[in-house]
């Protein structure tokens, strides 16, 4: 049985224990991560893991709400988090509000997450007054990387780490109920997240923060075009994946299989 999980048992854990959160894009993977997880985030990173794209500028609205919609058809008690997609939300806040409604209307995901800091503070605020729960994003934003470019680590100037501060001080004013920190230097990572209101996840940030997020498929090894520092693999699911289609090869080869009970008979009479 599902159960609906509460925005604010999330802020909760804050101070309590850290907070487990990772990607998911499909069914299955929602059914099997959803039990260790608090929150599982349908990333737009599904555009370059699931479907080669080359950055996640090329996720859009329905490709968000096809996948939201398949997690959460096994989903059962983590808070799923959509990412609202490069340019469905940064001209306006009318224009973020109208994805937004869209994408929660159309997957009856709990909340969106969107790229920026400050300058989208009124965005997230016309969320949040809207009812729509925000997650934040700020520090290494893919969305806005040139690219084919390296991604960027940021904070390691004065200015970028006043900047990173300044970022979290205002989508914490606009309403959001927690913020990513995607690859901000260890310690402007540490001391966003100790000063935070609200729970701080770190990818490539800092063990300090409340809780971390990794993409799904670098922890499984099922990804391999980029592997970047901040991924630890859990597992290398490419190399089991490989050893079961060459069983299966063998098998349809030498006659193997299928064997007489992986088929049908006529009834006896
Ligand atoms: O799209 C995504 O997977 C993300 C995470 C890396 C935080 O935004």
């Amino acid at each position: 049985m599902s159960v609906k999980p509460e925005i604010s048992d999330f802020i909760a854990l804050k101070g309590q224990r850290k907070i487990v959160c990772l990607t998911a894009y499909s069914a299955p993977m929602a059914h099997a991560l959803d039990p260790h997880c608090d929150l599982l985030l349908v990333g737009d990173s599904v555009a370059m893991v699931i479907y080669g794209m080359d950055t996640t500028q090329n996720a859009d609205l329905d490709m968000m709400i096809r996948h939201g919609q398949a997690v959460m058809r096994r989903r059962q008690s983590a808070l799923v988090v959509i990412d609202l997609p490069a340019g469905s939300y940064e001209n306006s806040p009318a224009q973020a509000l109208a994805s937004a409604a869209e994408i929660m209307a159309k997957t009856g995901a709990d909340a969106v997450k969107l790229e920026g800091g400050s300058d989208l503070a009124p965005h997230v605020k016309c969320l949040v007054d809207s009812g729509i729960p925000v997650l934040g994003h700020i520090g290494l934003l893919p969305q806005h990387a040139v690219a084919g470019a390296a991604f960027r680590i940021t904070g390691r100037s004065d200015e970028e780490s006043a900047q990173l501060h300044a970022d979290a001080d205002a989508l914490v004013a606009a309403g959001v109920f927690g913020i990513v920190m995607e690859g901000v230097i260890e310690p402007v990572a540490a001391s966003i997240a100790q000063s935070c209101a609200v729970p701080t996840i770190g990818i490539g940030a800092s063990a300090v923060c409340d809780g971390q997020i990794l993409v799904t498929e670098d922890v499984l090894g099922l990804y391999d075009a980029f592997t970047p520092k901040f991924v630890r693999k859990f597992a290398n699911l490419q190399d089991d994946i490989g050893a079961a289609a060459a069983g299966y090869r063998a098998a349809v080869i030498d006659g193997s299989f299928p064997t007489r009970d992986h088929l049908f008979w006529p009834k006896k009479t």
